[in-house]
Parts: C-alpha cells; structure tokens; sequence
C-alpha cells in the first residue's frame, strides 16, 4: 500500500471521482502525419484536462447548490460544468514516440485483437476473426478524449475549443475524427439507471488513503487502479496513470422485458408481474431500485436501494449462501463481476481486490419507443458507454469478462454449475456447449437452467491508457 498520499492535482478526475454529467462526449481520433505538430498542440490542450481534484470541487459546488435550493424548497439550478479528459491507445503513444514497455499486453495488443477471446461474435475474413463490430473500430483508433457537461451545449463548446486548437477539419489538421459517441444520462426517474431499467454505479471499490469506505463497498490499494504504486516495473512516466477499458455495447431492451414477461417466476403466490420482476432482479442480483437481493430476496425495497450505508452491505454470506442460490443465483451479473464471500471463503479476504475496477461511463441512445415495445422489438439503439479503470487489465475487465463472467463454472465449489452472467456474459470459443445459460433462476428449483437470449451486443471497443496530467504535459506533448 502507498504511504504517500495521492497526487490529486495529478490524476485526471475521470479515474478516481468521474465527472460530473448530464451528457457526455466520447471523441475517438487518430493523429495526423504531423505528430510533432499534434504534441506541440497538445501542450495547450492539457490546461483543459479535468484533474481529481477539480472533478471534486465540481462535486462539491453542485451538492451544495441542490442543498440550498431544496432547503429553499426551488428546483436546483443547472450548474455550469465541463469535463475533461484524455487517453491513448497503444497505436497512438507508438505513434508519438513513447515506446518504453508499459507491461500490460492487453493494452499493448488492443481490444479488436482481444475480441474473440472476449466472446464477441464475429466471422473469420482470411483466415483472421474480424468481430461484428462498426467499423470505426475496426480501425486503429490513437486516442478518446472524454468530454462531460450539464448540458450538450457546454460538452459542444469544450469540444469546439479543443478541436480549434488541434486543428480538426483544416488542412493542417494534427488529428482527425474516428468518432464521436454522444452518452446521455436517462430523464426522470431513471436517472442514474441503465437502460434494462436497474439503479448503476453502486458499487465501486473504495480506494485506500482516497475514500471513506461505506459498509460492504469493499478497500483496493491505489494500486489496484493507479499504475506505479505497487508495480515497480513500469515506465516512470506511467505513474498516476490507470488504463481505460471502453466498450460499446447495445443492448436490446424490448428483448430483454419480453423475455421477463414470458418467464415470470411463478413461486410464493407471486403475480406474473411480480414473478416477472423478481427473475429480472435475479439475473441482475439487484432489483430496479438498487435493492440487493442478497438482502431483499422475495420483493423489491426502494429504501433500501437508495440508501448507500445499506445497498452494498452483503457479501453472498447468509447461512448456506456458499452452497444454494435460494437469495441468490451464483451466476447474477453482480455475483459474477464480484463474487464477495464465493471467493473470500475459499481464497481468503484479499482474493477478489486485485480484480475490482472502477466504473464509470453512460447510457447513449433514446428511451424505448412506443412502437418497439409493442413490437417487443428493438428499431433504435440504445446502451451502456461502458467505462472501466484498473492498473493491470488482464486481473480487471478482461478478467471479469473472460475467467468469471463467460465462465460457466464460476464461482467454484457450488453443487450446481453456475453458468454464464445473464447480462454481459458470452460463450467462450473453447466451450463446446454453445449455449448461454444459468442455474438458480428460481430459488425452488436451483437444478433447473435456464437457456438466455442475447441482450447485449458489444459493437466496439479499445483499451486505452489515461495519463497523469504530468505526463500528459512534460512527457506526451512538447
Ligand atoms: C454492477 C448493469 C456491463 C461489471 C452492475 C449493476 C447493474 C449493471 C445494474 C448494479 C449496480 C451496481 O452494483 O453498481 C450492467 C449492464 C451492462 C453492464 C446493463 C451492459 C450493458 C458490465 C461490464 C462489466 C461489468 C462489461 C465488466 C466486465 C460490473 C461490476 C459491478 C456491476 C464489477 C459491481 C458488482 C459489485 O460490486 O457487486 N452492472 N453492467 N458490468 N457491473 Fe455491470
């Protein structure tokens, strides 16, 4: 563990606090011929970058403003804020000259490399797997900057502003736009939930000498997510820095409801809605509200949801939780991507911390159209710009994806096989049972599986790493 304290004004604020947004940009480039040209611009980009410290105090302004404005019983004002941050891929800091070896292969061989062991389907092309990606990712992409507001207007004039200093569009253009995902936070009510409809962005890790620990959040060493604080075989300049998994992935929502309403759980003289919600919570292993249902097996419970001394306070440890799915099943998205006590109880308390990640990201795309749920049919898309930080990417995202959530018989030791996460979870290539299903849908009948359509479809994605403002400074530009 670090005895030193973190370097706040150092770390870009994406990592450790997230910024602050209604809406978020994601600008995906490439850099021109030029590249001296784009690192001598770069130099007058990096004032933009969002530190930790200023994406704390943007916290800290907006809290205060609905604090006074509730106390003053008015709607809080939208308070001007803009984020800003910045990452590359390997392609990219090849490109600019920083060739010093990282120590992260995944990061070093890029995510479309990483596809099929990932479990995204897709289709050999000259003897070489190509996945069902879009096609802007199946180029080389150099960098994402990641621009964040209280309302497009202000993520739009960030935007213009960086763009003019890097020149886009004119002819000594030092990048050139991939593509530009634009993520939205959900209206209303859902604010805050993706769009399956479940509360997100609980449960991250708390990070030591950082965050005060909530009861169940669980502590990571700084160097679980930050580069150059356990790890002494990284490149200097690597330190306070943290690699960006980004994935693009659609998810078919209508499928997903309708799947719920067909199979409605039909146990303890539930309704079929009621059943219906209640096998919706057990893939996920929250209900709606956020309510675990570790601790809520039977109906869902709002207060609980909401209430972040109590939301994460479970650890899969009830008696005989190890060895039944009666609260819930082994295979839940949340049990898989954090299996608590599953692997405490046989690898002991540190054994899941160096596979925590921090999540960040967005929904993108429109709410559910009248005529697709009608049709039970999905015609726009929607999903999650899924964002995750760790400091080794092979014990974090590819980790959880590949070794848990696409693993049938994680966790281990159960007396039924789990099988593969409901939500995120694909079939691995070597896997000769070529289903995607699970156990332990219903708690009376643990034996039975379940088979599971698709309901998320990854369509892109890269590994990226975010540098400390620094380095970004000193070592990146010129
Ligand atoms: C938690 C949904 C993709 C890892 C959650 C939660 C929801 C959710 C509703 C519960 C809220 C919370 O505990 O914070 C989704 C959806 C996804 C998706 C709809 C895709 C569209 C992923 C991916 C990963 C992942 C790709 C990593 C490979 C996690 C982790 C947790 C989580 C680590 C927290 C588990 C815990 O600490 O108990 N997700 N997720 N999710 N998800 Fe996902």
């Amino acid at each position: 563990m670090t005895s030193t304290p973190l370097d706040l004004d150092n770390i870009q604020g994406d990592i450790l606090v997230g910024l602050l947004k209604n809406t978020e940009t994601y600008y995906f480039f490439t850099i021109g011929d030029d590249v001296n040209a784009f690192r001598r611009q770069l130099s007058l980009v990096v004032p933009f970058v969002t530190s930790t410290t200023a994406a704390m105090s943007d916290r800290a302004t907006v809290a205060q403003s609905k604090k006074e404005a509730l106390a003053q019983g008015r709607k809080p004002p939208l308070i001007p804020v803009a984020g800003f941050n910045i990452a590359f891929s390997q392609p990219g800091l090849k490109k600019m000259g920083i060739v010093d070896d990282i120590g992260d292969d995944g990061f070093k061989k890029g995510q479309f490399a990483d596809s099929q062991d990932l479990g995204d389907k897709g289709s050999t092309v000259n003897g070489k797997f190509v996945p069902d990606w879009i096609p802007a990712f199946k180029h080389a992409i150099d960098g994402v900057m990641i621009l964040s507001g209280e309302t497009q207007l202000s993520v739009d004039k960030t935007l213009a502003q960086v763009k003019a200093i890097l020149r886009v569009g004119a002819h000594n253009a030092t990048i050139h736009e991939v593509i530009k995902i634009v993520g939205v936070v959900r209206p209303g009510d859902q604010r805050a939930h993706e769009h399956f409809g479940f509360l997100d962005g609980i449960s991250n890790p708390a990070v030591r000498g950082f965050d005060t620990e909530k009861p169940g959040q669980g502590q990571v060493d700084p160097g679980v997510i930050l580069l150059g604080h356990d790890d002494t075989s990284r490149p200097a300049w690597a330190k306070d820095g943290s690699f960006l998994a980004f994935r693009y992935l659609f998810q078919l929502v209508p499928e997903f409801n309708l799947f719920l309403k067909q199979n409605p759980l039909r146990i303890n003289n539930l309704t079929d809605e009621q059943g219906s919600e209640l096998l919706g919570a057990r893939l996920v292993g929250r209900w709606k509200s956020g309510a675990p249902v570790d601790l809520a097996p039977l109906a869902d419970d709002p207060e609980l949801g909401a209430d972040p001394m109590r939301n994460n306070n479970f650890s899969y440890s009830f008696p005989n939780d190890f060895s039944t799915q009666t609260r819930c099943p082994f295979a839940a998205h949340l049990r898989k991507t954090n299996p608590r006590n599953d692997l405490f109880q046989i690898a002991g308390p540190k054994s899941v911390e160096p596979h925590r990640i921090i999540r960040r990201g967005i929904q993108f795309g429109p709410e559910v159209t009248p005529l697709e749920a009608h049709d039970n049919r999905t015609h726009l898309g929607r999903g999650l710009l899924f964002v995750c930080y760790q400091s080794v990417l092979s014990a974090g995202f590819q980790f959880l994806q590949k070794s848990w959530s696409n693993n049938r018989p994680f966790p281990p030791q159960k007396p039924q096989e789990p099988g593969i996460d409901p939500i995120i979870g694909q079939i691995n290539p070597s896997d000769p049972n070529k289903v995607r299903s699970m156990s332990g849908t219903n708690p009376n009948l643990q034996d039975a599986t379940l088979d599971l359509p698709t309901w998320v479809v990854p369509r892109g994605g890269e590994y990226f790493f975010s540098p400390s403002i620094s380095t970004l400074r000193d070592t990146f530009a010129l």
